[in-house]
């Protein structure tokens, strides 16, 4: 895949212009003052929430958001559509769904394509060409751009500004490996918005792919921020304004856990905090530092209680809720375009 703008609809935050991410944060700050502006901005809108995977914030958020703007959602679970069966083709599902609604929004992860790389964002990419209407990502095998968005506002509602802001996004140990759509996300949007990135993972075999990498540097230098590549878990939390934990899989042995499994188990450590964000590896950070992770989470595993439940540390709930105010900003933006020129 390459990176293409795209702005009619919302398959990775890279393929928006930095002044519509910014009218995005914006409107939602505004949709979060003052809700009731905006009770009618979705008035007789249908839209369809299509899922191939399991959801707690990503469903409930868009659900509610779309009830309190006037519209209405439909709960569509794949295992009740043909395209999950493989029975519908991608063209004729997209084609008919788009009559129908006027925003499709779609979750499939990398294990509902086999772990074939990259093929869900293909899928994705297939369904907004025949589409009519805009699609919105909600997470596929490569990107996440509705928590990228929700998280770019949460560290702008607490900053107030991006550029000097300095972030980590570090990997954390898991028994399995993970999807890389989040950190690919968030190192993207990071970079883009000028901050000072430090990515940090405890070898290359934990890079993200190369794309999302040489893009990520690339945005760094025009965008006048900084992308510092950090071995250590610790060190690389130092001085860090936003700390930003994850764990994804090696892309060496993608789709391949027990292949994986002896690299990962060598950074589980022997208690297995060798890569969990314990309370003396986020004390590197500012004393005004935040932990973030989009949830869901495994504690005492990826990170310790002392941190997550840390009140002055902790703003993992504002995240979530902030995916709220955020998809409310990205439906409105993209229902007022009506109908694509592309689809059928
Ligand atoms: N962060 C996130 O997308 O959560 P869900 O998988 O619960 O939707």
């Amino acid at each position: 895949m390459q990176f293409t703008p795209n702005e009619n609809d919302l398959i990775s935050d890279q393929e928006w212009s930095i002044e519509t991410i910014n009218k995005v944060l914006d409107l939602g700050a505004d949709i979060k003052k003052i809700p009731q502006k905006y009770y009618t901005a979705l008035d007789r809108k249908s839209i369809c929430l299509y899922f191939f995977n399991p959801s707690l914030r990503t469903r409930n958020s868009f659900e509610v958001g779309i009830n309190q703007m006037g519209g209405h959602g439909v709960f569509v679970d794949s295992k009740t559509s043909w395209l999950g069966q493989d029975s519908e083709s991608v063209k004729d599902t997209a084609a008919v769904l788009s009559r129908y609604f006027d925003l499709i929004a779609i979750r499939m992860f990398p294990n509902a394509v086999d772990w074939v790389p990259e093929k869900s964002n293909e899928l994705l990419r297939e369904f907004a060409k025949w589409s009519r209407v805009p699609v919105i990502n909600m997470e596929d095998d490569m990107f996440h751009p509705c928590q990228a968005l929700a998280d770019a506002f949460t560290i702008k509602e607490r900053t107030g500004k991006f550029k000097g802001t300095k972030i980590t996004i570090t990997w954390a140990y898991h028994p399995k490996p993970l999807p890389m759509a989040v950190p690919n996300s968030a190192l993207l949007i990071a970079t883009r918005l000028g901050m000072d990135v430090t990515f940090a993972r405890p070898d290359e075999n934990f890079d993200l792919p190369d794309l999302i990498m040489e893009t990520a540097k690339d945005n760094a230098k025009k965008s006048g921020g900084k992308l510092t590549i950090a071995t250590d878990m610790k060190g690389g939390c130092d001085g860090a304004d936003f700390v930003y934990l994850k764990s994804w899989g090696a892309k060496k042995f993608y789709g391949d856990a027990q292949a994986e499994k002896k690299l990962r188990m060598k950074y589980r450590g022997e208690d297995g905090t060798a890569w969990q964000l314990t309370p003396d590896k986020m004390a590197a950070a500012k004393p005004t530092g935040k932990f973030m992770h989009c949830l869901p989470v495994r504690r005492n595993v990826e990170v310790a209680d002392a941190v997550i439940d840390d009140e002055q540390r902790s703003i993992v709930y504002d995240e979530a809720e902030n995916r709220l105010h955020v998809q409310k900003a990205i439906m409105k933006v993209l229902a007022e375009k009506g109908i694509k020129k592309q689809g059928k």
